[in-house]
């Protein structure tokens, strides 16, 4: 059944004119004599995916035998590849190189990398290849990843529920491991592997101390050895007061020498069950989580100690800057940068601070933080949110990655013109010793993984983006449309213009403008502009609309929170008058009057009424194209879509009927023509 298990490594018989072509390039994979486990599952993946492709399964074989070779390996366990002249200096530790080259004068295409990680994302490259219908025949292709440690974060609890997940129960099923292994493991790693994904983080940032007992280490490193060979490392949350919870202690001081011995032997115990774990990722001092905080320390003092008791084993701590404090903050977009600008430079080797791309917190659109570019000596991970809390869950079709891509795109100033997020991130501007990149994951046990077909593009673009930054949302989007579902030209071009055009609708029935947090409170589905009476201000969404009979918009200009001056000054020029302001941000920095002309001569107050309109118009159009397609792919995803569109559809509606009349009643402004509200 086309139920969206296998995701894009599904591998559909090609057209037969395409796949004789390929068959007489991939008549066997051969492998050198020494070949290790990682390498072994290249070569199962091949033949996996040839014989599916191919409709003819390669012959395995350590030797050459005519045209038409795949050889794999590293030059340590193929001496084939040992023989060739191949630019391996270029692929680092796990990058590879494929090319097609004569053996003794036979044709062959060789995966080769320096370890064989590299040779199983080599292969995954490959079949992408074929699945996506590229010529095969002079390949001359060397990869290497842009960011060192490309890592999901599963919000998961140990009970299975999913914190903002979507997708169904928490896949880890604690309660059987770690004497049951469901064979879902090894596809999650595949998954992950044929995108480069190399570490994963298992638990909850609200993390529970439980995890780090004895019984929960023993599941870890159970699921640990299961995704060991596709090159995916565990890390999990450290919860800042297990030493009470877990330890006996009475303190979780991180200067106190009895914490810090308690963290030591914590970190002997996981590596002596986890030679390769990861590390610890830890939100502190934020929503009401312990940290250091709580002992008059500093985040940097937090981070250092548990850096120190991992650094023997080569574990980093990623501490995050998400930071939002259990008082009433002035600005809360402003606390990370007040809280850690100071500590640059104090933080241990083995530390990265791990950074949303917005400073508030993944909503529909934000402009990029601006620690980026502010910590010149202290390693930032960028985290970006794949499960779409804020943006429609699953059923919203939203295509994430032109959203990511403007925060990578996005240009701090830091050290010049050109000081790009992405720079920062993959530590070329700052030199960091560490990068890493998070995606909180959108995985579940749905049978189709992540709650919808096209949540499935968004962690595919995750991986993507975390091996190379540069990538286009586009070229990114058509490959997985491909290989997903088909190469038939009337399909592709039109799911990827959907895909490409579906953040920016969702922008404009949400929150369009720089307009942000208007959803209903808690559970952050559906608009809920009005909510005013929330025990904290900054939890009710008119404290960031702010809208009034004279205008609407967060003024964070000198004149108002000034939360602006926390951007280097060209970056913030760019922000500072409202008549200059990109108008996608203007509400976001600026408060403005109903009248405030914009550039397409409307009144701001016309514009809104256009732009809640237009996302709905884009919505339809979606749809329509969608119902066009029902002949080019299978009944069963086309159904399934057609009905989260329609859902999409209804509920843009609500979002543009519910936002404008809350605006129109505010304001007292008549609404333009063209827009009827509903009786
Ligand atoms: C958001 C989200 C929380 C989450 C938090 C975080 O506030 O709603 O569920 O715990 O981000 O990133 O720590």
């Amino acid at each position: 059944a086309e139920d969206g298990y296998d995701l894009w490594l599904r591998y559909k018989p090609l057209p037969a004119a395409e796949a004789r072509g390929y068959l007489k390039a991939a008549r066997r994979v051969v492998t050198g004599p020494q070949a290790g486990e990682t390498i072994a599952i290249a070569r199962e993946e091949l033949a996996r995916g040839i014989e599916g492709l191919l409709r003819r399964a390669p012959a395995g074989s350590t030797r050459l035998a005519g045209d038409g070779a795949i050889v794999i390996g590293t030059p340590k366990d193929s001496p084939e590849i040992a023989a060739l002249d191949l630019p391996l200096d270029r692929a680092g530790a796990e990058g590879y190189v494929i090319r097609s080259v004569r053996i003794d004068g036979r044709r062959a295409i060789v995966i080769a990398a320096n370890e064989e990680i590299g040779v199983l994302y080599g292969a995954f490259h490959l079949l992408r290849l074929m699945q996506t219908l590229q010529p095969l025949d002079a390949l001359d292709i060397v990869e290497r990843p842009g960011i060192e440690r490309r890592l999901l974060n599963h919000w998961d609890n140990l009970d299975r529920t999913v914190e903002r997940g979507y997708a169904g129960q928490s896949i880890w099923d604690w309660h059987k491991l770690p004497d049951y292994i469901d064979p879902r493991y090894r596809d999650y790693a595949r998954a992950n592997a044929s995108i480069g994904i190399n570490g994963t983080v298992l638990t909850n940032v609200n993390a529970d101390a439980v995890a780090l007992t004895p019984a929960y280490l023993e599941k870890t490193a159970a699921l640990a050895d299961v995704f060991r060979p596709y090159g995916v490392r565990v890390y999990l949350t450290a919860r800042f007061s297990a030493p009470i919870e877990i330890g006996g202690l009475d303190t979780a001081d991180p200067l106190d020498p009895r914490v810090r011995a308690w963290w030591r032997d914590k970190a002997s115990e996981i590596y002596a069950l986890i030679p390769d774990f990861g590390g610890f990722l830890v939100k502190a001092n934020s929503e009401g989580q312990p940290g250091p905080q709580d002992y008059g320390r500093t985040h940097a003092d937090g981070a250092n100690m548990l850096a120190e008791a991992l650094a023997p084993h080569g574990g980093v701590v990623m501490w995050r800057a998400f930071v939002y404090s259990a008082e009433n903050p002035d600005d809360r977009a402003k606390q990370a940068y007040d809280e850690f600008v100071p500590l640059d430079g104090a933080f241990r080797d083995n530390v990265l601070v791990q950074v949303k791309n917005g400073p508030i917190d993944f909503q529909p659109r934000e402009p990029f933080h601006p620690l980026f570019g502010a910590m010149s000596n202290t390693p930032l991970a960028l985290e970006l949110q794949i499960t779409k809390e804020y943006l429609g869950f699953a059923t919203h079709l939203v295509y994430l990655a032109p959203m990511w891509k403007e925060t990578l795109d996005a240009d701090t100033y830091a050290a010049g013109a050109g000081s790009t997020v992405a720079k920062v991130v993959d530590g070329s501007l700052h030199d960091y010793p560490h990068t890493a990149i998070a995606g909180v994951s959108n995985i579940g046990s749905d049978r189709n993984w992540t709650g919808s077909h096209f949540d499935q593009a968004n962690w595919r673009a995750f991986g993507r983006l975390a091996w190379n930054p540069l990538l286009s949302p586009e070229a990114i989007a058509e490959e997985w449309v491909r290989m997903t579902f088909s190469n038939d030209e009337r399909f592709v071009a039109p799911v990827v213009d959907m895909m490409l055009g579906s953040h920016e609708a969702a922008v404009d029935y949400m929150t369009p403008l720089g307009l942000h947090h208007l959803m209903g409170t808690g559970h952050h589905y559906g608009p809920a502009p009005w909510v005013d009476d929330l025990d904290r201000p900054e939890w009710n969404p008119v404290y960031y609309h702010r809208a009034d009979r004279e205008g609407v918009g967060f003024d964070r200009t000198e004149t108002g929170s000034n939360a602006l001056a926390q951007y280097a000054p060209e970056a913030a020029a760019a922000f500072a008058a409202p008549e200059t302001t990109p108008e996608e941000y203007l509400l976001w920095f600026h408060r403005v009057s109903w009248d405030f002309e914009m550039k397409s001569g409307r009144t701001l107050w016309e514009e809104l009424v256009h732009r809640y309109t237009r996302g709905v118009e884009k919505v339809a159009a979606m749809r329509r194209t969608w119902a066009g397609l029902d002949e080019l792919i299978d009944a069963e995803r086309h159904a399934q879509v057609a009905a989260f569109l329609a859902i999409q559809e209804k509920e843009a509606k609500w979002w543009r009927d519910a936002c404008l009349a809350y605006f129109q009643a505010v304001s007292g402004l008549p609404f333009p023509e063209g827009y009827d509200p509903p009786a």
